[in-house]
């Protein structure tokens, strides 16, 4: 494999606690060497970078890839060439697939998949309970053994308090932290938004905040008492914060995600009965996402995930109570961060990213200290306008369509290949 030399971006790392013009040289898939100047080693490619942010390689540690079983909203490939064009390396994928990732088997070939698509790394997520029906407990041992990083119902709660607690004390020992999808079902019911002054309004059966409160403290409490480190995904609410660092300041192991659409869009968002706006936790009030970008800047939010969540156009577009949940995210995920908390320093903004995810799934990756994958992501603080007819996700479903965002992605390196430049996929074929 040759040699890239990316000269002359703002390398922002902070591993490495380095936010300054540098050279960064990639070499047989590692990073080799950054410093002030490299001078470009005889057959090396030169990516010219003034102008951009150099970071270590971005991580969504919360995709929907839906294959197998529903390759019709997206494929593994289709979705991998969404995350590298929205200028993630690497994607973690939720098990709630057809059939549900809760077998060596189907993670096995969820890798093999992936390595066909040859774009993006993949970190399959499998299953907590036996097709995520939260009665039986998946096989621990045998998914990390097949290549899971975490264990998650997602899409689900685990409902049985019980079930959680044994899972977790069977799984203390498994690395992989579990991803808690937190709703409780009871309040829930089949509530199609959040529930407040906008649900009454339009007459629509409304899931209350604390629908995902009491979940929280649940989880949290039990991973207090089991020991296994658990991750909150989606946090939507004012109080999930509150939780959180109440369990920080007792020293449980926890931390937690928020998405782009909680921290930019409230309820106010769904409009005319229509399921664009439709998602799950749901978009909360505008007290709540100003509570959750306040958390980003405070620092209690460790990670920025999308919870990619592509369905068919005929799909959303169906009845309000009948159709699907989520939004597809992978490329506008950059843009809608920045525009989410335009002030975050770039140093968080990379560790909410790359660094964080990379840690608590315990892959490699979220720095370019030297002998770290060559997995580097090029951004620029460039405006640009969301067309959805451009994805390359097969889901088009985005609040964010027609938004024109701060932020995009230039290029996308996975192990020392460059498989993005300027939107265009470059390297497609497997083999890296
Ligand atoms: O909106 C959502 N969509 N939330 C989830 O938890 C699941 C996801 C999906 O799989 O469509």
């Amino acid at each position: 494999m040759g040699a890239i030399l990316i000269r002359g971006g703002r390398v922002v790392d902070p591993v490495l606690g380095l936010d300054a013009l540098r050279d960064v040289l990639l070499r047989d898939g590692l990073v080799a060497e950054v410093a002030e100047h490299i001078a470009a080693p005889a057959g090396a490619e030169v990516l010219e970078a003034a102008g951009t942010v150099v970071a270590p390689g971005f991580i969504d540690m919360h995709v929907h890839l839906r294959e197998p079983g529903h390759n019709h909203k997206e494929t593994i490939a289709s979705g991998c060439a969404a995350a590298v064009v929205g200028g993630f390396t690497a994607v973690a994928c939720m098990p709630n697939t057809e059939p549900a990732l809760d077998s060596p088997a189907l993670i096995a070939e969820v890798l093999r998949l992936a390595r066909a698509a040859g774009t993006a790394r993949v970190y399959p997520i499998g299953a907590i309970t036996r097709a995520r029906k939260g009665v039986e407990l998946a096989p621990f041992w045998r998914l990390h053994d097949a290549g899971a990083v975490a264990f998650s119902d997602d899409g689900n709660t685990v409902e049985s308090a019980r079930v959680l607690r044994q899972a977790a004390l069977y799984a203390r020992d498994v690395p992989g932290v579990f991803i808690s999808h937190c709703e409780d079902g009871t309040l829930k019911g089949d509530a199609v938004m959040h529930e407040g002054e906008q649900s009454l309004r339009l007459g629509l059966a409304g899931s209350p905040g604390l629908a995902e409160d009491v979940i929280v403290a649940r989880d949290l409490l039990i991973a207090g008492e089991t020991g296994k480190p658990f991750h909150i995904a989606h946090l939507s609410t004012a109080m999930s914060v509150q939780l959180m660092l109440f369990a920080r300041a007792q020293g449980i192991a926890a931390t937690c995600e928020v998405t782009a659409h909680h921290l930019v869009l409230d309820d106010g968002h769904v409009r005319g009965f229509r399921a664009d706006g439709k998602v799950n936790p749901p978009l909360r009030g505008d007290d709540d996402a100003a509570a959750l970008r306040a958390a980003v800047r405070e620092g209690t939010i460790d990670v920025f995930a999308t919870d990619h969540a592509p369905h068919t156009r005929e799909e959303k577009d169906r009845l309000l109570h009948d159709a699907p949940v989520g939004f597809s995210g992978l490329e506008t995920a950059i843009g809608a961060y920045a525009a989410a908390v335009p002030d975050l320093p770039l140093a968080r903004f990379v560790a909410l990213l790359s660094t964080n995810p990379a840690r608590i799934l315990g892959v490699p990756g979220g720095t370019l200290a030297p002998g770290s994958p060559a997995d580097v992501t090029l951004f620029a603080d460039r405006a640009w306008t969301v067309d959805t007819s451009r994805f390359h996700s097969q889901g088009k479903n985005t609040p964010f369509d027609g938004a024109t965002l701060p932020r995009r992605a230039v290029a996308t390196i996975v192990g020392g290949r460059i498989v993005m430049h300027e939107g265009r996929l470059l390297e497609t074929a497997a083999g890296a």
